[in-house]
Formats: C-alpha cells, structure tokens, sequence
C-alpha cells in the first residue's frame, strides 16, 4: 500500500529510483513522483497513472542528483491525480516527503497551518505533514538540536504530534547528502550500499543493488549518507540494528518468460510447497518439526483452543486450518477476521494459542488484532512469509512461508504456501496429542507428492484456458465446495471477482437452497468444487439442483471421474489425494480460471483496479 523508495551516494539517483519504483508499483499504482536533490535545490516530477508514465515525464524533464525520494501511490485522501502524488513539499518548497500510511489528525494540523497562512495544493494528509515538518525545521534552524541535524530533529518533533500511522522518507535541499526515514505501522527497510545507502518500503525495490538489509522497527528514524547510516529511536529505547542478508535473488522479483507475475506465481506452487516444507519432516516420528514456535511440547499439549486471525485470502487459508487443527490435532479451533477481531472484547480463555496468518506481515488489520491478543497475555505466532517484517518480528513465535516474494496482487503461492504450514503444524500439534503414527505417516506421503501432483494440474492450462474463454461473456458466478473445499469456493470466487471484476460469489454448497440458488439460471455459472471423498454424493445432489434450474456448471472433479462429467458443462480433473489435502490441489484449476478469464476481459491481472497488495491502512 503505496511504495517509497530513497536512496544517496554516487549514482545518478533518477534512474535508480524509477527501478525502484517498479518494484514496488504493486503496493499501488494510481500515481507516482519523485524528489531528488542537486545544485539547484530541490526538483520534483510527478504524474497520474503508472510508472511508465512518470518514466515518460523524466524523459523530458531530466532529472539531475545524487540523492532522492519516490513513491507509488495508492490513494486515501484525495482522488489520484498529479497534484495528489507524492513527493509532497512544505511551504517553503526546501523539503520533500514521501508517505505510506494514514495521518489521522492531518485536519486539525492544516487548520492550524491555514490559520498560519501555509497554503496547500493537494488534499492530501502528506502534504499537511510536510508543511508541520516545515514549521519545525524552522525552529531547529535556531537550536543546538542534541548535535543532529536540524532535518533529523525537525521530522522528529513534527512525528510527536501525528497520529496515525507512517512510513516516512524526507530530503531537504540545505542537506544535498541527506536522506531521512521514519516509520510507525508502515514498513521502512534501510539497504546497505558500499558508498550509497538505499531506503524503501520493501527489500525488493533494491534487492538488485544489496542484499544487506536493515528491518526498522516502529518508532525508529533513519539518517543515511553516501558513507553510512544512524538509526535513532523516538522512544527511550535503544534501537538494535541488525543488518540481515536477503535470502532470496533479483530474479525471484522478475516476470521471467511469464506475461504476469500471478501466473509466475501460480506455476511455481510445486517448488514453494517444497521450500515450505523442506527440513520440517520426521520421517522416522512421523511429524513435523517446527521449531520457531519457541513452545515445548508440553505448552503445545496443553493447548485448549486456537484462535486463527487473518484477512482476505489468508483468511481463507485459516479456514482450511480450521478443518485442519480439529480433524488431525483435535483442538477447538476459530478462525476471525482480523478486522472484526480488533475491536470485539472476544474473551479468549488460558491456553488459547493465537495464530496470525499473513503473506506480507504488514496488514494493518491482522497486525492490531495480533498486539491485541498480546496486551491480553496471548501466546502469538505468526505464519508469514515477509522475514523481518512486523508481525513476524512482533509474534512470539511462528512458521515462515519461504515462498519468496509474490508480487501478483492476488495472492497465490502465499496461500498455497500457507496452508502447506497449517498441514505441518496440525501434524505436529496431532502428533503430541492422538494423531496415529499411521496416519501422520500418511500425511507425510502425500504431502511430498502434491508438488508432482500440482505440475499434472499446471498441464491442464491451455484446456482452462478454453474454458475460461466460452464464459468470458458472464457477469455472475457461484462457487460451491463443502468441508474443507469450502474456503476453496471462497478463494475461487473472491480470485476472480478481483482481477477481473466480475461478481462471484463462494458458499458452502448445501447452504444454496436457503438463498442463493435464486441466482441460478442459464446465464450465471457455477463452479462447484466436487472431488472424491465421505460427502461427494451429496456434492452432487447439488450440482443436480443447479443443473435443474438450467444452470452451467464447471467441476473440479478427481481423475477418473466420469459420472460427472456426464452431468457438468465442463469438468478439471485433479489428482486424488487424502482428503485433508484436496485443498493443495482444487484451488490450482480455479487460480488458472480466474487468470485466463482475466486476461480475456482483457484487465490488468498484476494491478487490479482500487487494490493493492500489503494494506497497510485500516
Ligand atoms: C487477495 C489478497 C488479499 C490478501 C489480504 C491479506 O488475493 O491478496 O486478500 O490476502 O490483503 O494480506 P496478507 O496476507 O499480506 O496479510
């Protein structure tokens, strides 16, 4: 949710922030600037739409320095417009901002700057911060300010009287080597250069020039120079800087031979599921073996409940872990909207676990409901994929993803990724509870095979392809599955309906007789989601209701199948599987369904219109 990239030293920073920025464009995209610094002060260019037509922008105005901020921009105040892009400047127009986040009390502070005389261009939070930045730069001008700059000391006053959240980079012109960073609820990663030092929202803006990362933690303010860098702290802690080495290559944020990122990202599940469970088997114990849960076997024996938390997609890969942690581990387990979450006064009793399920560890929402079930006295883990990020940092504990970076807006691989940790972690939890060692034995087997598993479902493209093609023209679909296929229809849905804007609607398949079966009819399709297992017959009792009401159905079906396809329009086959894992396997026609649909409306697959990947805002 909007990008920031900054860097200083000796290269022309132009360039370097607008490959920065494409990096990051998927955070947001609806308008994008840049600041950089050079012997005539301060220069900005700013402009509507993507990167490449800020790009175009920089081709006439040629931008010249060695120091500078940018940002890609997804809007909360004010429409994306030029004037609207960040940077922002403060009224003397000698420092420029960059913004990630929300800055709540932004109209008492302009009303005081208006009664001032400070005049703004934009309706934007930012630039009302820029200008409080302005005032007390002014007033730092004139004092000793503890030996900082008087920039450092300025962001640092006008960050005490915000509320609201914020990732934060400033230049000021009187510091042409400067550049200053903060952040509080929004992300802020420091690179370190040799003789240049690079900030961002993100690793993968300048995972091509450094893999030498420094995560800040809320509250920190950053000072880099060409030479290096001081971390401070707004608080009365100390800041502890670690520099942490990116596992992870340049290319694994590149599109490679793919048209899109999502589809990148779908054909790499088998490998992210592998990652995600290499090293956490016991063959011989047949079991998991987890061990950044930091809880012994006797804590996790004596747990009495677990609580998932978790928003959008990842919300629905807790509903598969739901299913997961009842059937195999036998523990009471609810799954929340992290939003919602955040502000019940849910009583959660002794010995409840709770899990914040995220890809980004950075969601506003998930990281809130997770500090709340900490102030409560909580034990909280995180399954996240981003390392270094907030809620993996702020957990007590938890599982990484090690899916790499997943650049597609609609999240695919995380999700697989995540319920691949759930299967792990509800074997592990069984194992110390009833869970045979026949079975978990079992769960292993078939576990190793999904990969090859999901390569014969990848194969299958082309023909989803056509099928997705022959409904291009529908406006309206239903997603049915049962059990644990059910969160499986939700995704189903809910991946289609964002990249393609269409409407689509995922339901537990008995629930359709008590209301949305009134929506069937020859032009709404149904994708039902029917592999083999204990409640296949009554699957298709359903598809039977559906058909009856002259209504096209689409089933993910299991290999072999062929009743079905006497009752379908069109039918996937996947591969049989225990039926604790079918999700692994039914979500992967219906990601390359929402793909190909898509991309035959002709949307933009990677930058779905209003969305952005990591909300950071609430
Ligand atoms: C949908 C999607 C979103 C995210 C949600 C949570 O494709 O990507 O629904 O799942 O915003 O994000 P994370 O997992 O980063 O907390």
């Amino acid at each position: 949710m909007c990008g920031i990239v900054g860097y200083v030293g000796k290269r022309e920073v132009a360039p370097l922030l607008v490959e920065g920025l494409r990096r990051l464009e998927y955070r947001g995209y609806d308008s994008a600037g840049i600041a950089v610094l050079n012997e005539n002060g301060l220069q900005s260019c700013k402009k509507m739409g993507r990167i490449d037509a800020l790009a175009a922008e920089l081709k006439k105005t040629k931008l010249k320095g060695h120091a500078g901020i940018s940002h890609t921009r997804w809007a909360t105040h004010g429409e994306p417009s030029d004037l609207n892009a960040h940077p922002h400047m403060d009224q003397s127009g000698r420092i420029a901002v960059v913004h990630n986040g929300v800055i709540e009390n932004f109209q008492k502070l302009k009303e005081k700057l208006e009664k001032e005389g400070h005049v703004f261009t934009s309706q934007t939070d930012t630039e009302v911060l820029a200008h409080w930045i302005g005032v007390k730069y002014q007033k730092a001008m004139k004092s000793t300010n503890n030996g900082r700059l008087p920039i450092v000391s300025a962001v640092e006053e006008a960050l005490r009287d915000v509320v609201g959240t914020y990732g934060i980079a400033v230049i000021c012109a009187d510091f042409p080597d400067v550049v200053v960073g903060a952040r509080r609820g929004s992300p802020l990663v420091i690179g370190v250069g040799k003789g240049e030092n690079f900030l961002a929202s993100d690793v993968s803006a300048m995972i091509a020039q450094t893999r030498d990362v420094i995560y800040l933690k809320d509250y920190e303010l950053a000072v880099l120079k060409p030479g290096g860098f001081d971390v401070y702290s707004m608080t009365s802690q100390q800041p502890t800087v670690q520099v942490s080495r990116v596992e992870w290559s340049a290319d694994a944020a590149e599109k490679g031979d793919f048209p899109h990122f999502m589809l990148k990202e779908i054909f790499e599940q088998p490998q992210t599921i592998q990652n995600a469970v290499r090293g956490r088997i016991n063959h011989e114990e047949c079991t998991a073996v987890l061990g950044g849960l930091n809880l012994s076997a006797t804590q996790l024996r004596a747990v009495d409940r677990i609580i998932l938390m978790a928003c959008g997609t990842s919300w629905h890969a807790a509903l598969v872990g739901e299913y997961l942690f009842e059937e195999l581990a036998g523990i009471p387990t609810e799954v929340e909207y992290a939003s919602e979450f955040r502000y019940r006064n849910a009583p959660i009793e002794k010995n409840t676990i709770v899990f914040a399920i995220t890809q980004s560890g950075e969601t506003a929402d998930t990281l809130a409901a997770l500090r709340e079930s900490k102030r409560k006295g909580h034990t909280t883990l995180a399954i996240c994929n981003v390392v270094g990020s907030t809620i993996a940092r702020e957990a007590d504990g938890g599982v990484y993803l090690h899916a790499g970076p997943e650049i597609g807006v609609a999240s695919t691989k995380a999700f697989i990724s995540q319920i691949t940790a759930l299967v792990l972690l509800a074997l592990y939890m069984g194992r110390l509870r009833s869970l045979s060692a026949a079975l978990g034995k079992k769960i292993i087997e078939e576990l190793e095979l999904i990969p090859s598993k999901i390569e014969k479902i990848l194969s299958q493209s082309g023909e989803i392809n056509k099928i997705a093609f022959k409904y291009k023209a529908s406006k309206d679909f239903l997603f049915l599955g049962r059990q644990s296929n059910f969160p499986i229809a939700l995704e189903g849905a809910l991946k289609l309906k964002e990249i393609s804007y269409v409407h689509a609607e995922g339901y537990p398949a008995a629930e359709m007789k008590h209301g949305p079966i009134a929506l069937i009819d020859k032009d709404t399709p149904t994708v039902i989601v029917a592999p083999r297992g204990n409640i296949y017959d009554k699957l298709m009792s359903n598809l039977e209701e559906v058909k009856a009401r002259k209504g096209p159905v689409i089933a993910v079906a299991t290999e072999g199948d062929e009743a079905i396809a006497k009752k379908a329009d069109d039918v996937i086959y996947v591969p049989s599987t225990l039926e604790q894992l079918q999700p692994l396997l039914t979500i992967i026609p219906l990601q390359l369904f929402a793909y190909h649909f898509a991309v035959a409306l002709g949307c933009d697959v990677d930058k779905p219109r209003n969305l952005a990947k990591s909300v950071t805002v609430e």
